[in-house]
Order: structure tokens, then C-alpha cells, then sequence
């Protein structure tokens, strides 16, 4: 089977490419490297240097003739998305609409989206299932969400098969060690807590303790990168042997709280990592958690990786070495 990763040397396509490969897929990448990294470029994957919203070229590169599309290249940061709306109009809205219709175009039969919690806003009930109100809280979760409905239509109107997968918070790398690319600039926790341990920066910022939640820190379903790539899998596997589209939640269904996952980096990087505790982030939850039940029935998928320990292990030993290289450089 052809697959096409776009945003494939991104933090997570690189996951999901490496993670098919082995399964034995033929993998492409498309990314424009603005976010993505040529580390992250396996040589048994193909790669194209290209942008989503030239649109006839992704025609042409589709047109070699792909079973499936994987679309991870959105812009990811909420935070950003308030700030610069017009970035996410045109990359996660304007981009994704190019890969559809080149996709229809091409005559691709299946695309696997990746979409966010994001889409569901302030929790009305946890654990957060499928059902729940899809009232997105900022700019980037209003695009996943749009995109989501576009797909229906395309499902509807051109027979795209579709599968939307609904991530958590992504993290961790490779427990064999095979991804080596940094996110540039992070604004997640674990990332951020990776860097202040290698002395990239000079303390954690605690955004809130005074959340009701066991430790007053804000919690959160965090899912091993190599849980979600796994999830990526099935629902192309199940694309191919049913008919129907579908969406599902993404989640370890575990909550871990800031200061937990602080703790575990402490205890496992053996670094101070200093920590400031200041005022909650504006638009923050104090919990996020995810039903994960429809991913387990529809398909026989369930998180093996997302532990705290291991999540923040293999984070750590991608930090470690990557920063040894580094001091290493002449
Ligand atoms: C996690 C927890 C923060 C940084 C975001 C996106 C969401 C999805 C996942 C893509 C919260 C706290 C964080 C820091 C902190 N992205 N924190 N200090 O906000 O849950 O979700 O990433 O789909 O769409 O919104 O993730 O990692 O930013 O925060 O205290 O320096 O860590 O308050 O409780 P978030 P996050």
C-alpha cells in the first residue's frame, strides 16, 4: 500500500511515517520543512519538498498514485492561534481544502486526518467522549473543527473516506530512539520542561496552582506519540477493510497534573529543572481527560506507551542526545 505523509518530518508525521514503514507500507513525505526537519527524513521514506497550498503541485505528486493521504501539517499552537488568526486561516483551513481537492483530484480513495480536543472547548463533562459539545475555545480548534465538517461533505459529495483522529496532548518519542528532531520554540509542557533541563531555559513557568484539582496544577491526557502513531495504523487499516468514515478521541484516559509530570522529570533526567509558579494561562481548563472507548471498539486500538515515566524517559533520552551531539560539535 502507497502512502502519502504530508507533514511527514513534522514531530508527530515522523512518528506515524516511521511507524508505517516498519508495518511495511510504501511512505512519501511531503513537508515544506517550515516546521519540520530533514532529521526526521527516513531513507527507506520517500520526500518531497513541497507546499501544501501549491496546489498543482501536490496534484502532480499525487497523481504517482497513492492508496491513502495522512494530513498532519496544520499549525498546532493554540495559544498563536489567537494572536495570529490569519496563520491558521491559511495553513490549517486554506491547506487543507488544497490537499482535498488535490486528493479528489488524484483520485485518492482515503485520507487520515489529524485532528485535536481542541475541537471540544471547555469540558461540560469528563471523561471528554465523542458526543460531547464541540464549542471550540480558541482560533485552532475552530479550524480542526471546520475542517472535520468539511471532510463530511467531501465524504458525502466525492466519496473521500475519511478518519479524524481526535488527539490529546501528544508526547514523547520513539522508544527505540529513531526521531530525532526538536520542536523549534515549543510551547507544550513536556517539551518546554525538556528544555529547562538541558539549560536551554532558566525555569518552568507553572501556569496555576490554585486549579480544583489533587495538586492545584492543571491535568491533562497526555499520549505517547507512539500511541497516536499506532492509532494511525488501525484507522488506515480499517478505512481499507470498511466502508464508513469516522471520528475518534485520541487519549491515554489518565490525567496527570503539571507538578506529576515535573516530579517524574526531576526523578528521571536527575536535573533540578526549576520551576516559578505563576497565574493560570488564560483559556486554560483545569482538566482535560478523553474517553478513548470508541478508538478501542471501533478499532481494537488502546495506549501502551503513555505512562508518565515512559513519556518523559524517551522525551528525555531525545533531549539528552541530541544536546550531547551538540556539546560534541567542534
Ligand atoms: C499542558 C498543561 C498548561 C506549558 C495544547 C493545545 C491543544 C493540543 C495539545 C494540538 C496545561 C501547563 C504548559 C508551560 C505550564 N494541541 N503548562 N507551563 O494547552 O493542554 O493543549 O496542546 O492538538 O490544542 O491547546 O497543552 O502542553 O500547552 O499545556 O504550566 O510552560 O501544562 O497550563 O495545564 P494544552 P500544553
Amino acid at each position: 500500500m502507497n502512502v502519502l505523509v504530508i507533514g511527514g518530518a513534522g514531530y508527530i508525521g515522523s512518528h506515524v511515517a516511521r511507524f508505517f514503514a516498519d508495518r511495511g507500507l510504501k511512505v512519501d513525505v511531503l513537508d515544506n520543512l517550515s516546521t519540520g526537519t530533514r532529521e526526521n527524513l527516513f531513507s527507506d521514506c520517500g520526500f518531497f519538498e513541497e507546499d501544501i497550498l501549491n496546489y498543482r503541485a501536490i496534484v502532480a505528486i499525487m497523481q504517482r498514485g497513492y492508496d491513502a493521504v495522512v494530513h498532519l501539517a496544520a499549525a498546532k499552537a493554540a495559544g498563536e492561534s489567537m494572536i495570529r488568526p490569519e496563520k491558521y486561516a491559511i495553513q490549517n483551513l486554506t491547506g487543507t481544502i488544497s490537499i482535498l481537492n488535490a486528493a479528489c483530484e488524484a483520485k485518492i480513495p482515503r485520507l487520515v486526518f489529524s485532528s485535536s480536543a481542541a475541537i471540544y472547548g471547555e469540558p461540560k463533562y469528563l471523561p471528554i467522549d465523542e458526543a460531547h459539545p464541540k464549542d471550540p475555545a480558541n482560533f485552532y480548534g475552530f479550524t480542526k473543527l471546520e475542517i472535520e465538517r468539511c471532510l463530511e461533505w467531501y465524504d458525502r459529495l466525492k466519496g473521500l473516506k475519511f478518519a479524524a483522529l481526535r488527539y490529546f496532548n501528544a508526547a514523547g518519542y520513539d522508544p527505540e530512539g529513531r526521531v530525532h528532531g526538536l520542536e523549534r520554540n515549543p510551547a507544550n509542557l513536556v517539551p518546554v520542561i525538556m528544555e529547562v533541563a538541558v539549560g536551554l531555559r532558566p525555569h518552568l513557568e507553572v501556569f496555576g496552582t490554585d486549579y480544583s484539582t489533587p495538586d492545584g496544577s492543571g491535568v491533562r491526557d497526555y499520549i505517547h506519540v507512539t500511541d497516536l502513531a499506532e492509532a494511525h495504523y488501525a484507522a488506515l487499516m480499517h478505512l481499507v477493510e470498511e466502508p464508513g468514515s469516522f471520528a475518534v478521541n485520541l487519549g491515554s484516559e489518565r490525567g496527570l497534573s503539571v507538578l506529576e509530570i515535573l516530579d517524574t522529570a526531576r526523578r528521571i533526567t536527575g536535573r533540578p529543572i526549576p520551576a516559578v509558579m505563576t497565574g493560570r494561562r488564560p483559556g486554560d481548563p483545569a482538566k482535560l481527560v478523553a474517553s478513548s472507548a470508541a478508538a478501542k471498539k471501533l478499532l481494537g486500538w488502546e495506549a501502551k506507551y503513555s505512562d508518565a515515566e515512559t513519556i518523559i524517559a524517551t522525551s528525555w533520552r531525545a533531549y539528552a542526545q541530541h544536546f550531547a551531539h551538540e556539546r560534541e560539535r567542534p
